[in-house]
This record gives structure tokens, C-alpha cells and sequence, in this order.
């Protein structure tokens, strides 16, 4: 049996895959820093996002999870976690005033996610010859940063819990906006922050090869960006 247009109602828009449309000049850039023979080198490509954070009332934790702000003991746990992804760094954030909101089950961490004021940055806290600074902040943001669930518990919402409960503390301290990162290919924390209620900005080219590196920003409110980013409907 053969199904015409008409038949099959009317076109839908194709689901975003792979990555929105880039600058070819950083295309190009990504080309060349990848062949460079220099040694370590980093380059990615982010969308940057913005989530207005509005009163939503108390958040209540359930069973059988609690919250706290990571200490010395929960910067041990994570870094010693066999999925730790930034051991070492978890200290070097937290001495500088970084803080992070961990989900708990009795004394295991579950899952955490960081945030600062001041800049953005990327590699954070890997140390001056890898981490890179971004932007700043105005008054009233904060950047947010490795969020990060423990493989047995995703799925479950503990995410969703965290980042409600993150931005209800944060809040409470007069901050009205999280600005975050999030790579294009992850579509799993891309649409957790679309859910959330999360707003594309633009993209962000950063770089570094040895001691040099350096950020460049995409136009701002990149339709072509923004168009690719509304496929994303949030469950
Ligand atoms: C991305 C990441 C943080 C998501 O964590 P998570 O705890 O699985 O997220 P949640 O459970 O809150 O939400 C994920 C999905 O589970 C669903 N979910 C929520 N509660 C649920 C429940 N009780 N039961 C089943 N599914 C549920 C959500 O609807 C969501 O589905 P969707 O994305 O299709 O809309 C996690 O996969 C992770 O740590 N990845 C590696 C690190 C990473 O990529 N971090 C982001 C860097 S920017």
C-alpha cells in the first residue's frame, strides 16, 4: 500500500541530531588545533544557557535522599569515586570558594553539581596551565558546572531533584540567574536543562593548546542556534 502526503498529514520537523550549525571559521579552527603536533591540547564547542531562576516555594528532598554542601569528607568520597571525572580538581574548586550541592543516600554521594560567581569557566579547577576562564558575571548570576549522576541512580530524577534544590538555595542568596554549558552532543543534560527551563544563548569556542587559549563567542540569539535547540522538547 502506497501512502501519499496527504494521507500521512502534515510534514514534521525533523529531531535535532548531531550538532547545531557552526561557524565555519571555528570549524576550520577545530580542524586545525586538531592536527596541531603540540602536545596536550583541548578545544570544544558549547551552548550556552541561561535559566531564570523564579520563586518556585520550598523544595522538599524525598526518601531516601538528603542534601549537602560537599566538605572535606564528600571531597574525598567524590574523589574516589570510581566515576570520578576531576579527581584532584573537586579540592582545588572547593579552596577557592567554588561550592557544591551533593544528593545523598546515607553516607554515599548520589550525584552533585558545582557552581561559582565571578566568571565562567571551563576545565574548572584542573589547574592554571588547563582550566579556562570565560566570561564574567554580572551581579546576580552564577555559573554552574559538572553536574554529574552516579551511573546506578540516573533516570530516577535525582537530576531534576538536584538542580531545583541548587537553584532554590541559590535563590535564597539573591541570585536570579545560572549560566551553564553544556556540550551539543550531550542531549541527555541538554534536555534536563531545557526542562528546567533553560534558555539558549549562543555558542561558545574554547581552546587551548599548552599555556595559551582562548574563548570566542557566537553571535548572540543565533536563530540558527535557537531553531535547533526548540527540536528539543522538554518531557
Ligand atoms: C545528564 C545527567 C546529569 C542526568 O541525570 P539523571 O539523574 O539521569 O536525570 P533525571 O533522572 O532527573 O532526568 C533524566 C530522565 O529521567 C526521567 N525521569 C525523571 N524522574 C524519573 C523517575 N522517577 N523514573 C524514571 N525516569 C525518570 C526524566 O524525565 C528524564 O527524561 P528525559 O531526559 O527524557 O526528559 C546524567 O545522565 C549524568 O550524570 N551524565 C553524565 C555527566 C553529564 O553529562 N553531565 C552534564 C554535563 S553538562
Amino acid at each position: 500500500m502506497t501512502v501519499n502526503r496527504a494521507q500521512s498529514g502534515p510534514k514534521q520537523p525533523k529531531p535535532a541530531t548531531g550538532y547545531p550549525p557552526r561557524d565555519f571559521k571555528f570549524l576550520a579552527m577545530n580542524f586545525a588545533v586538531r592536527l596541531m603536533p603540540t602536545g596536550w591540547k583541548y578545544w570544544g564547542n558549547s551552548i550556552l544557557l541561561k535559566t531564570s531562576i523564579g520563586d518556585s516555594g520550598p523544595i522538599s528532598v524525598p526518601e531516601p535522599y538528603s542534601w549537602t554542601w560537599a566538605g572535606p569528607e564528600e571531597i574525598k568520597l567524590l574523589d574516589r569515586h570510581p566515576e570520578a571525572t576531576s579527581p584532584t580538581a573537586y579540592a582545588r574548586r572547593a579552596a577557592r570558594g567554588d561550592r557544591c550541592l551533593c544528593i545523598k543516600q546515607g553516607s554515599e554521594v548520589v550525584g552533585y553539581r558545582w557552581f561559582k560567581l565571578g566568571t565562567g569557566c571551563i576545565l574548572c579547577g584542573f589547574g592554571p596551565d588547563m582550566e579556562i576562564t570565560l566570561f564574567p558575571l554580572k551581579p546576580g548570576q552564577a555559573f554552574s558546572y559538572d553536574l554529574f549522576i552516579y551511573r546506578k541512580y540516573r533516570g530516577q530524577g535525582v537530576a531534576t531533584l538536584l538542580n531545583n534544590l541548587l537553584y532554590h538555595v541559590l535563590r535564597e542568596e539573591d541570585i536570579k540567574e545560572v549560566l551553564a554549558l553544556v556540550s551539543p552532543a550531550n542531549h541527555a543534560a541538554l534536555r534536563l536543562n531545557l526542562r528546567l527551563g533553560a534558555q539558549p544563548q549562543r555558542l561558545v569556542y574554547t581552546y587551548r593548546i599548552r599555556g595559551w587559549s582562548k574563548v570566542f563567542l557566537g553571535p548572540e540569539g543565533d536563530r540558527r542556534l535557537i531553531e535547533w535547540v526548540q527540536q528539543f522538547k522538554p518531557s
